[in-house]
């Protein structure tokens, strides 16, 4: 097989990159080693910035977030038993987020993509980089027991964390840097109405909790719990009772609970490459960097990175310039280290850190105090949370 872009990874990146190209005439071919149905089945982003809505909205995957996504002005942080509330709209210039699971961005994505023919093939496996410094890169994998190579101009690695384009780049060549935190987020699905028109980040000090949602019949909670917790371990019961503790009375007396539908455990780690270029190879979203989910960058930053790369790629292809691909790694890094500190700001704020003493406990108290008696410090929170400029 031969086309232009080779993208390894069928998740939100790989297929919103290829949608975008294909627009622009490029060709791509997608490689994806789960099914469909289990990229389909991954319950992970919930919130999305204007850059990506308005990336997907480019890439003709708009009408149905337009249609049933909803536009959020604000969210609540608790803290005990109090409440304030985050005013993004007034502290941002008018900005706001849309609350449309990623689990719909990527049924869009795949629907978008069988209706222009794009060609995607899944439950590939043995997939190799190959040439990665050569002007002919090429690809090897196995499909239904047979050997596949597909030579291209470009591989770009949308493959997540645990993918196999980032260790393809030689030791020598990438730095990594890494946090890891010393718990997980506990989340549950549930097909019950929301507790609060907005999002709640709560902070206790049993540990943090989030009341996020899908829809006004869909519900989306996180409890923080210790990295040593197995999702089984958490009967329902057990876990609305923990949450209920963690919010203030006015918050749980209103909670309705209900059977989850899914409940999975995701560990918290803040987690960047440099670089994000090899050779002919672009690292693109979670195969590139981590952020712990607190603010909501994940999929977001993943999104940042496929606009500059779609420009890039565009401008190389259509104009012979070739100064966006040049540019890309250090461009898209400059945006990602960004989104690393505010996401590893929020954690710090939010959590219950299990080694932290009685001075670090006074400093998470006068942040919050900070927070709700500043408008500069409301502002700086607000324009991150909505998204920092492409
Ligand atoms: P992935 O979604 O990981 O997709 C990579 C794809 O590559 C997968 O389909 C995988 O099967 C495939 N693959 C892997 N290895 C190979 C291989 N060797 N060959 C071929 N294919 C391969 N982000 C936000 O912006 N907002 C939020 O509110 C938010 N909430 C989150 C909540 C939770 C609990 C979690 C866990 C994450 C959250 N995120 C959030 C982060 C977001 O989900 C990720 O950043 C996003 O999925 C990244 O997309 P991606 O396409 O880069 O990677
Ligand atoms: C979610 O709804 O899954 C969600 C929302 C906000 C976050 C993280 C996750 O910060």
């Amino acid at each position: 097989m031969k086309t232009q872009v080779c993208i390894i990874g069928g998740g939100p990146s790989g297929l919103l990159l290829s949608q975008l190209l294909h627009r622009k005439g490029i060709e791509s071919i997608v490689v994806e080693r789960q099914s469909c149905d289990h990229v389909l089945g991954r319950i992970r982003a919930g919130v999305l910035e204007r850059g990506l809505v308005d990336l997907l909205r480019e890439a003709g995957c708009g009408v149905r977030m337009d249609r049933e996504g909803e536009v959020h002005h604000g969210f609540y942080i608790s803290h005990n038993d109090a409440i304030e509330r985050v005013d993004l709209e007034a502290h941002s210039g008018g900005g706001t987020v849309m609350v449309y699971g990623q689990t719909e961005v990527t049924r869009d994505l795949y629907d978008a993509r069988a209706a222009m023919g794009g060609v995607i093939l899944h439950n590939v496996q043995d997939v190799a980089l190959h040439d990665l410094k050569s002007q002919s890169p090429h690809v090897t994998f196995q499909m239904d027991g047979e050997d596949q190579r597909i030579d291209c101009d470009f591989v770009v690695g949308a493959d997540g964390f645990h993918g196999v384009s980032r260790p393809s780049i030689p030791e020598p060549d990438r730095r990594e840097f890494e946090k890891v935190y010393p718990f997980g987020w506990l989340g549950v699905l549930s097909e019950t109405p929301p507790v609060s028109p907005e999002l709640i980040y709560g902070t206790h000090e049993r540990g943090f909790c989030l009341c996020s949602m899908r829809s006004q019949v869909l519900s989306r909670y996180y409890i923080q719990v210790p990295l040593s917790d197995k999702p089984e371990d958490w009967s329902d019961e057990a876990f609305w009772a923990e949450l209920k503790k963690r919010l203030p009375a006015s918050v749980s007396d209103k909670l309705v609970t209900g059977p989850s539908i899914e409940k999975s455990i995701a560990p918290l780690r803040s987690f960047v490459c440099e670089t994000m270029r090899y050779g002919n190879l672009f690292l693109v979203g979670d195969a590139a960097h981590i952020v712990p989910p607190t603010g909501a960058k994940g999929l977001n930053t993943a999104a940042s990175d496929v606009h500059y790369l779609y420009h890039g790629l565009s401008d190389h292809y259509l104009n012979g310039d070739s100064a966006g691909i040049d540019e890309y790694a250090e461009k898209a890094l400059a945006r990602v280290w960004k989104a690393e500190r505010f996401s590893w700001w929020m954690t710090k704020l939010l959590h219950s850190f299990p080694e932290s003493g009685a001075f670090d406990a006074r400093m998470q108290q006068a942040d919050f105090e900070y927070l709700f008696s500043s408008d500069a410090a409301q502002a700086s929170l607000a324009e991150n949370y909505v998204g920092l400029p492409y």
